[in-house]
């Protein structure tokens, strides 16, 4: 079976009302995890590589990697570049046959994020590739502080709905991230803290109102940093802060009903990963067989990925629709 195209995931994803769960590959055993939960909860995926992935295990690798994974499971499988930062990159990973890339221009001047996506988006477009583009830039709501609710991304960080139409028009971009409090890693509020779904809301509805129908909007950073993993990572010798903090799954469901269709997910997979690791050379230090490890963070991978894509974005069952 190929690899099925972003773009009818995306279509897919919009009838049906679910989000896509993005999932970072950096190596096999993480590979191997994603594919079997999502096989077994019949979900499709969106595989994300990023350029640290690419640098850390060659894309020659990670291509041979996903090829044998869609050659062995019978789901849908798309690619996707995550967070591309230059052109040259983008193009390298459409030659290659990604289905989707990223271009990430969010730390730019609106004008010169909306150059670069137009250069990508014109080289891609021409390839049959799809585009994703984020306005607004993802800081912890933490740097907010004052902000009542964020600023505009003109001056501040959040998207704003109108800004969100403009960058959209003028950009073709096919998806768009959007920044509503969200930001990566396992340090993301301080205390409880939420998304702006409101923000999320009046985007989507934007969009709508400005003709481009059901956008499908993307969110970043939505890694809810469960306690339990924190825990037993340092359970067994690990030392992250007491101050890990994640999306609250909530606002992750409440944001795929509102409209966003594709929703990132690494520093769980990483802590899932960590904490199977750790555990097995815990409890067993004169262990030194690889296989023994990984197969325990490999497992605990995939029971994290089937929680999310069952319970959380509700794509399972939905592969085969
Ligand atoms: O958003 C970033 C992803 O978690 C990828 O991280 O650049 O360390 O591979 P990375
Ligand atoms: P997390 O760090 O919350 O997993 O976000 C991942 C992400 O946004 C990848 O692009
Ligand atoms: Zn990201």
């Amino acid at each position: 079976m190929p690899l099925t195209h972003t773009k009818d995931l995306f279509a897919k994803a919009l009838k049906g009302k679910y989000a896509l769960g993005a999932f970072n590959v950096n190596n096999m055993e993480l590979l191997q995890a994603i594919i079997e939960a999502c096989e077994e909860e019949k979900a499709p995926v969106m595989l994300q590589i990023s350029k640290g992935a690419r640098q850390y295990a060659n894309p020659v690798y990670l291509k041979k990697l996903i090829e044998a994974a869609v050659s062995l499971s019978n789901i849908p499988i798309a690619v996707h570049l995550d967070h591309g930062d230059s052109f040259e990159l983008c193009k390298e990973c459409i030659d290659e046959g990604f289905t989707s890339v990223m271009i990430d221009g969010s730390h730019l001047p609106f004008d010169k994020n909306v150059e670069i996506c137009r250069r990508v988006v014109e080289y891609a477009h021409k390839h049959n590739c799809v585009v994703e583009g984020e306005l607004g830039e993802l800081v912890g709501a933490q740097f907010d502080e004052g902000e009542e609710g964020g600023g505009y991304s003109a001056g501040g960080h959040y998207t704003h709905p109108e800004e969100a139409v403009k960058f959209v028009k003028m950009t073709g971009v096919d998806s768009l991230a959007v920044a509503i409090g969200n930001s990566h890693g396992a340090y993301k509020f301080k205390g409880e803290q939420h998304l702006d779904l409101e923000r999320l809301k009046n985007i989507k509805k934007a969009l709508m109102d400005a003709g481009m129908g059901d956008y499908p909007l993307v969110l970043h950073g939505a890694s809810s940093v469960p306690k339990e993993l924190a825990q037993e990572i340092n359970k067994y010798g690990g030392k992250l802060g007491e101050d890990t903090a994640g999306v609250p799954e909530a606002d992750i469901e409440v944001a795929r009903r509102v409209g966003c269709t594709k929703v990132n997910i690494d520093t769980d997979l990483r802590l899932a990963f960590t904490a199977g690791v750790r555990k097995v050379l815990s409890e067993n230090p004169k262990e030194f067989d690889p296989r023994k490890y990984l197969t325990a963070a490999r497992a605990k991978v995939k029971e994290l990925v089937r929680h999310k894509i069952k319970d959380v974005l509700c794509c399972a069952g939905h592969a085969f629709d």
